[in-house]
Order: structure tokens, then sequence, then C-alpha cells
């Protein structure tokens, strides 16, 4: 067979990284990398010439202008992991429960907020979960996720939230779960990794804000809801965050391009498992 070329969009803060592993554990498996570095100035021809190179591309990084070349790509037809149909749920916090609801995956209770401020006020009143969680539909790292005891407070952080960006985006409120947030790395349809986020200092325990990490021991029924939410999001390579409830598991976000670094030991391991699947992918064609 022919040896197969993965090229991998990403970052320079990406490369300088995880570039020279991904390099170094490829020479290993006879198989070709080439980094496409988004955040060099972009020349459509010579993407194109180096996308065209390759049997599967993964995408690293995920913000608009990827999206932008995951659709383009996929016009082209060359195989992209995530695919743009992937992003429609999982980088829509509303859209990720209504997903949920549809699957009988636990997920905490969340109503999706008018945008007249009046309205919304209403609708809170009637959600009756207090503190209340508020976040934009979409953001990255606690960006837009914020707490409110009471309504002067939950009003203030809507009217903020529609402020801070130039775009009014939809809001959405969820209920409050007192817990550690769970982190779960998904590659293919296996559990690769664990890592409980603990924070000392608050409620909000996304990568940057949790201080320490540590292993935990998965059950057969936290598997088995994670396995059936990859499957119905069509999503590869993810990192799937977690929240505990009296006992009982719920799903809060799956994250595409998840931090493949949790625990540095690991790191070389976890990136052999995203090429070994993105091999296996590349010989399916
Ligand atoms: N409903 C909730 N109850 C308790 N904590 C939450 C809730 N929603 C979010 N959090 C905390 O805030 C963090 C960020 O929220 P998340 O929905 O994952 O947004 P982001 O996409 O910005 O990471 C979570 O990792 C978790 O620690
Ligand atoms: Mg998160």
């Amino acid at each position: 067979m022919k040896k197969k070329t993965i090229g991998i969009l990403s970052c320079s803060r990406e490369i300088e990284k995880e570039g020279k592993l991904f390099f170094e554990i490829a020479k290993k498996k006879g198989v070709k990398v080439i980094l496409i570095n988004l955040s060099d100035k972009f020349d459509i021809k010579s993407f194109k010439r180096k996308v065209k190179q390759c049997d599967i591309i993964y995408c690293s990084v995920w913000d608009d202008f990827s999206v932008e070349l995951t659709k383009t790509i996929e016009e082209w037809g060359i195989k992209i992991i995530e695919s743009s149909k992937s992003y429609y749920c999982t980088e829509d916090k509303w859209m990720f429960y209504v997903k949920c609801k549809k699957h009988n995956v636990p997920t905490p209770e969340t109503i999706l907020l008018s945008e007249n401020i009046n309205n919304a006020k209403s609708e809170l009143k009637q959600f009756g979960r207090w503190p209340v969680i508020l976040k934009r539909i979409n953001g990255t790292m606690g960006e837009y996720v914020e707490k409110a005891r009471g309504m002067a407070e939950a009003e203030q952080i809507i009217k903020k939230f529609w402020k801070k960006g130039s775009e009014k985006l939809p809001i959405i409120a969820q209920e409050f779960i007192e817990s550690p947030s769970y982190r779960v790395t998904v590659i293919g349809n296996k559990i690769v990794q664990t890592a409980l986020k603990k924070n000392n200092a608050g409620w909000k325990a996304t990568g940057v804000y949790a201080k320490r990490f540590e292993p935990f021991d998965i059950d057969k029924k936290l598997e088995r809801i994670i396995k059936k939410t990859v499957k119905f999001l069509d999503i590869k390579i993810c990192g799937i965050d977690v929240l505990k409830k009296g006992g009982k598991w719920l799903l809060l976000e799956v994250n595409g391009q998840p931090s493949l670094d949790f625990f540095e030991e690991e790191h070389e391991r976890i990136i052999e498992e995203v090429l070994n699947l993105l091999i296996k992918a590349a010989e399916e064609k």
C-alpha cells in the first residue's frame, strides 16, 4: 500500500507544542505528516496544493476561519476530521441539549431565552432554578458562562453578554450542578483518557481555570452514555465534559479539537491514538 499522507491544520502555538511529536510518531508508523499552519498568511493556491497531497486532514484548531476551511476541503472531496456537520451540535450549546433530549442522554435542564429582556426574565422566573447558569449558545473556555443568584444578577449578566460581543447571540439558562468537572477524551469509539478537573477557586472548572487534574475511574453507565453520544454526534476526536448530580452522570458538552496534553506523560500515547484513527480513516476510503 502507498504511504499515507496526513495533513494537520494547526496554528503556530499548537505546532510548537505538538508538531514535533506528530512528526516523530508518524515516522515510526510509516506515514507522512504535513503541517499546515493557519497562522501564516493565507494563500488559497498553496493551501489547495498542500491539501490535495493528503489522504486525510485533521483540523486541530477550532474557530470560524477553520470552519470555513473545513467546508472548503469537503467541497474539494478530501476527507477531514471533524466533518463540518458535527459542528452543528458541538459548537451550539442549545442544539447539544436538544440532541441529548432526543437521544435520552442525561444533561442539565436547560431553556433557551428570548431575545427580549422582559420575556427572558419571565422565562427565568418560570424556570425557577436558582442559582442559574447563563451561557451564550457558543463560546469557549468559560468566557461566556456565568452564575446568577437571582433575577437582578441574571439581568445584568444577560445585558453584559449582549453588549460584550458585537452580535446579540442567543443565551441559554441551565440548572446549576454542584460538581467537579469530569473530562473524558474519546478517539474513535475508544475512551483514551479521563481527567477530573478540580478547581479550588470556584465552580468553573475549564482547562484554563482548573488547577489540578487527576484520572478518574469510568463506570459502565458513563461509558455507555458516552459511546452513544459520540455516535449520534458523529464526532471522532473529542473531549467530553461531564458533571455528577446525586450519583447520576450528566453530559455538559462535547468539545472538538480537545487538548491532548492533560497529562504530559501521556501526551505521546494520545497523539499516537489520533494518528491511528487518522490512518484507519484514510485507509477506509
Ligand atoms: N450547569 C452547570 N452547573 C455547574 N457548573 C457548570 C454548568 N455549566 C458550566 N459549568 C462550569 O463552567 C465550565 C464551562 O462551561 P461550559 O458549558 O463547558 O462552557 P465552555 O464551552 O466555555 O467551556 C464547565 O466546565 C463547568 O465547570
Ligand atoms: Mg467546556
